[in-house]
């Protein structure tokens, strides 16, 4: 029975460039907005989902196009395994999608956040307990490491929103990755803007990160970026939420 890579140190996990150490790292970041999100409301809530946004989208987006389909290519089982948890995603992506729509008084508001919290736990515990110490046992430490700097990389530049309606897997999301990433960082500038800047600019931001949403449901449609797709995680599909 592999170790689950939560009781593992950073020199069994591979040293701080390995992508378990490096995964490891973001699980406890997104602990500690999970706690913070419990304890908030309203407009100090939102700034803490901007934040968890901000981390969980683009790791979970490196995930697919990066680790998944390493597990896949290494493991007998790796389909039913990233399965799991590309349908976990899917149902993230579909909750925020949901948020998104609701103001703070929502009578189901409550009730998307709690399920929001027990996927994302879930999708934590499939990760640290089962899919990244299979993982390590099928490939060298080398290759945790270079791994590590080639998830870091498309996680640094992948998009930061939920985006339901785009493939899972390759290829479909990885062509997905360049426009809904620059529309997703400029619609983050916005809100940032608009939460900070001076009362008279924050409509005319608004309507620009609206417009921008806007754009991106349109280029999330684009038949290319569904290919790859296992009908489990269709947007509305079996998987979702
Ligand atoms: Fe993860
Ligand atoms: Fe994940």
């Amino acid at each position: 029975m592999a170790r689950s890579i939560a009781d593992q140190s950073v020199t069994e996990l591979g040293g701080r460039v390995s992508v378990l150490t490096r995964q490891k790292k973001d699980h406890v970041t997104l602990d500690r907005l999970l706690h913070e999100l419990g304890r908030t409301h309203g407009h100090e809530q939102d700034a803490v989902l901007q934040r968890l946004y901000r981390l969980v989208f683009p790791h979970a987006f490196a995930e697919e196009a990066v680790l998944w389909p390493t597990l896949r290519r290494v493991l007998p089982d790796g389909h039913e395994l990233s399965l799991e948890v590309e349908q976990e995603h899917q149902e993230v992506n579909e909750l925020v999608t949901r948020l998104e729509g609701m103001g703070h008084h929502h009578p189901e508001r409550g009730a998307v956040l709690d399920r929001l919290t027990e996927v994302l736990r879930e999708d934590v515990r499939d990760e640290e307990d089962v899919l990244l110490p299979r993982l390590q046992q099928a490939v060298s430490t080398r290759d945790v490491r270079r791994l590590g700097v080639l998830w870091e990389v498309v996680r640094r530049v992948a998009p930061t929103r939920a985006h339901p309606v785009v493939a899972r897997r390759p290829p479909g999301n990885v062509l997905s990755a360049v426009p809904l990433s620059v529309l997703d960082r400029l619609r983050d500038l916005l809100d940032a803007g608009a939460r900070r800047g001076p009362e008279r600019v924050v409509p005319a931001l608004r309507t620009a990160s609206r417009t921008l949403t806007w754009a991106a449901h349109r280029v999330e449609h684009l038949p290319l970026l569904r290919i790859g797709e296992d009908p489990s995680t269709r947007s509305g599909g079996p998987g979702g939420a």
